[in-house]
């Protein structure tokens, strides 16, 4: 309850109201004055719209938003603008994708990337972003892959909870912090055959142990906003979902998520409910939405109609009031009221700061993933004649990836930049426009590095594709330099998994670098001359072929399992399951792994074991190794649970460095919450009967029928006696 609020929402009229819940797009100080003086406005999203975050927009400066401020606050209640962005990844200092941070395991990195470009891009005005995107996503024909932390809903929950605490920091009222948003709720990641924006249809057991997941973390984690999907869920519109936007994420019993925030809709998405066929023009839309628990229209204006609506009889004024005061408390929360100007002069000392280029290069190393080094041939200390070539060898901009609206492509730092500063006059480029060249070039090459991948534009919001291969060309080309090359290294930069029918078998290494921001060209060199750690791990699996998609680690049983030793397979047409399972990776040196121990055999609700096993590194060069933790049910009668249980499910990770030679007891604990599962209704059930526990070094060497490293925990309904084991 704030005494500020209340005293405007008493002295508000209707449209007053209504205003604060209309976002517009781009407004101008001196065109809109007016419109902002009267409060129509309640807050603005700075962005090109156009190519759905994949075009470099015109992006807005301290002093422009400044002015819209001045406007905004010169009206008779003066309540300031709040000013929003898509700040994905990054703001000027562009880090990975998100999927390219999953890589990393890392929820320190994340929050600590998410802290940069809240410090970035609160200079420049901006107050809102929206992100994380926390959309579980296995299909990866779906172009927002990119965007979001991979198909593991646990891996999600924990990187997209560190996101908003680095976003908004310790608190909100601090200049440098953004409110964040937790998007798209909910199902989005779902979209049936990867096409962005189509109906999903899940069972509602499924929706809330993995799709709800993150965003019940992120509420607890006290994420300011949630944005409300695109899609239908069920046939049910998600800007009109009573169900899951009013009762569930607000509620607070029977499993609700309990969220006081704002809910934002998507963009239009009000507007969109006429083209779903459920509503028959604006004020219906606007109706359906703030019944629903939409508090924002993101731009459709329809909820100008709101007073109208309220006056005929067909909207309660309660709900007006609800949502008014909602935006109304997040402004003061981050403290426009007090200081609505941002002021000129923070950007120049903060953009691109060395400690923030620093801790880009340290996310992009981690966005590399060693998938094959046979010889091994990494790393590449002293390699001789170095040939760099391919459409990445030469690229900056195109490292960034999808929505990076204020990067700048001469900022990045290209693979050739880092390769000539690290190898010197031993690197000879050629950008492979003309194959014959490059072949010419690659037989004189010592070590050829080929940096192929797919062009940001492929990947993102809107972009979905057939085929998960190469883009048109490039396996032709690496399999033309596979023949005449000495050794062949293999780097594929992209948004989302590639296909690995083609591609796995190519050269003597191959590095899969999730778009890797400014530094990426850093990022890749380091990894590939060991100066840093082969430390990413795959946050999706890596499918052979689009046809088996969705491939995810996490999937429950079937009746009819593989035998692994079989001569049957799933598919008549080819080897079933990953190419490289979820979490895998390889470092520089081999890693080995001892047997499980639990420190008790037996786990009661609210209670927590500690899961360890000895982690060794084999090998002559550092690693930086992520554990994995994986549980999985046992066959037992569970009577309050009777439902399947995923045959591996990660719950938990710890990145452990070690020296050559050197062997650490790594320690996981794991809280009996993580093994419970979801109703249909999303209270949780709490888990029973025995499990398996394994750490692993990837979701492949858990899923095996008798994993060498597991350990049965029997887990009680009720808390163990005293003295009992
Ligand atoms: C549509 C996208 O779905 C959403 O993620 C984004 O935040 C909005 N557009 C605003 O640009």
């Amino acid at each position: 309850m704030s005494a500020r609020v209340e005293d405007l929402l008493a002295r508000m009229t209707l449209e007053e109201k209504a205003g604060q819940l209309v976002q517009v797009a781009n407004p101008d100080p001196e065109l809109d004055a007016p419109a902002l003086a009267a409060g129509a406005f309640g807050s603005a999203i700075v962005a090109s719209g156009e190519h759905a975050g994949n075009v470099r927009d015109a992006g807005t400066q301290a002093a422009h938003v400044d002015a819209l401020q001045r406007a905004a606050t010169s009206g008779r209640l003066g309540i300031p603008l709040l000013v929003a962005r898509d700040v994905i990844h990054g703001h000027r200092t562009v880090f990975p994708v998100p999927l390219g941070q999953a890589a990393s395991f890392d929820a320190d990195l994340v929050r600590a990337a998410a802290r940069v470009a809240a410090r970035e891009a609160s200079a420049d005005g901006i107050r809102w972003t929206f992100a994380p995107m926390l959309d579980v996503a296995r299909d990866p024909r779906w172009g927002r892959v990119a965007e979001g932390y991979g198909e593991s809903a646990w891996l999600t929950a924990h990187l997209g909870a560190a996101a908003v605490q680095g976003f908004q920091g310790d608190d909100l009222a601090d200049a440098e912090s953004l409110a964040a948003c937790a998007k798209h709720y909910v199902g989005y990641g779902l979209a049936t055959g990867g096409r962005d924006y189509a109906e999903v249809d899940v069972g509602p057991r499924t929706l809330h142990h993995v799709h709800v997941r993150p965003f019940r973390e992120a509420v607890a984690a006290g994420v300011a906003t949630v944005m409300s999907a695109f899609h239908t869920l069920d046939g049910v519109p998600m800007t009109a979902h009573t169900g899951l936007l009013r009762t569930h994420l607000r509620g607070g019993s029977g499993g609700g998520l309990g969220f006081d925030g704002v809910v934002v809709s998507d963009w239009d998405a009000v507007g969109e409910l006429l083209l779903h066929g459920v509503a028959g023009d604006l004020p219906d839309a606007a109706c359906l939405a703030l019944t629903a628990g939409v508090d924002v229209d993101m731009v459709t204006a329809a909820y100008r109609h709101l007073p109208d609506l309220v006056r005929a009889g067909r909207l309660d004024a309660a709900l007006l009031d609800d949502a008014a005061r909602r935006v109304l408390l997040l402004k003061e929360r981050l403290g426009l009221f007090d200081r609505p100007f941002t002021g000129a002069g923070r950007a120049a000392s903060v953009h691109l700061a060395p400690t923030h280029r620093e801790l880009a290069r340290t996310a992009a190393q981690q966005a590399c993933v060693l998938l094959r080094d046979d010889g091994p041939l990494l790393p590449l200390r002293e390699p001789g004649r170095v040939l760099l070539t391919g459409p990445f060898a030469t690229a900056r901009a195109e490292l960034f990836g999808t929505w990076t609206l204020d990067g700048r492509g001469e900022d990045a730092v290209s693979v050739a930049d880092a390769a000539r500063e690290r190898w010197g006059d031993a690197v000879t480029v050629d950008d492979g426009r003309w194959p014959e060249l490059a072949l010419q070039a690659a037989r004189a090459a010592d070590v050829v590095v080929a940096c192929v991948g797919e062009h940001p534009m492929r990947s993102g919001e809107a972009n979905s594709v057939t085929t998960l291969d190469l883009p048109a060309g490039q396996v032709e080309l690496l399999e033309a330099l596979a023949r005449v090359s000495r050794r062949l290294v293999v780097v594929a930069v992209t948004g989302r998994p590639l296909a690995m029918d083609r591609l796995a078998s190519l050269g003597d290494a191959l590095v899969l670098v999730l778009h890797p921001g400014v530094e990426g060209g850093h990022g890749i060199v380091d990894v590939l001359a060991g100066d840093a750690p082969a430390s990413g791990r795959l946050p999706m699996s890596l499918p052979w072929s689009v046809g088996h998609v969705p491939v995810f680690h996490d999937h429950r049983p079937t009746g009819r399992p593989l035998d692994p030793e079989g001569d049957v397979g799933r598919y008549r047409d080819h080897a079933d399951g990953p190419a490289f399972p979820f979490g895998f990776g390889l470092g520089h040196s081999p890693v080995t792994y001892g047997p499980v121990r639990l420190s008790a055999p037996t786990l009661a609700p609210g209670e927590t074991v500690t899961v360890t096993a000895r982690v060794g590194n084999a090998g002559k060069h550092p690693v930086l190794e992520t554990a994995q933790l994986y549980v999985r049910a046992r066959p037992a009668l569970r009577p309050q649970d009777p439902v399947s249980r995923p045959v591996a499910e990660l719950v938990g990770v710890r990145r452990v460095a070690l020296a050559p030679g050197e062997a650490q007891d790594v320690a996981l604990e794991l809280d009996a919450g993580l093994l419970a599962t979801r109703d249909a209704c999303g209270a949780p059930v709490p888990a029973t009967g025995p499990f398996l526990v394994t750490v692993a070094p990837h979701a492949g060497a858990a899923t095996g029928t008798t994993p060498p490293t597991g350990a049965r925990l029997d887990v009680v309904t009720g808390p163990t006696t005293e003295g009992q084991p």
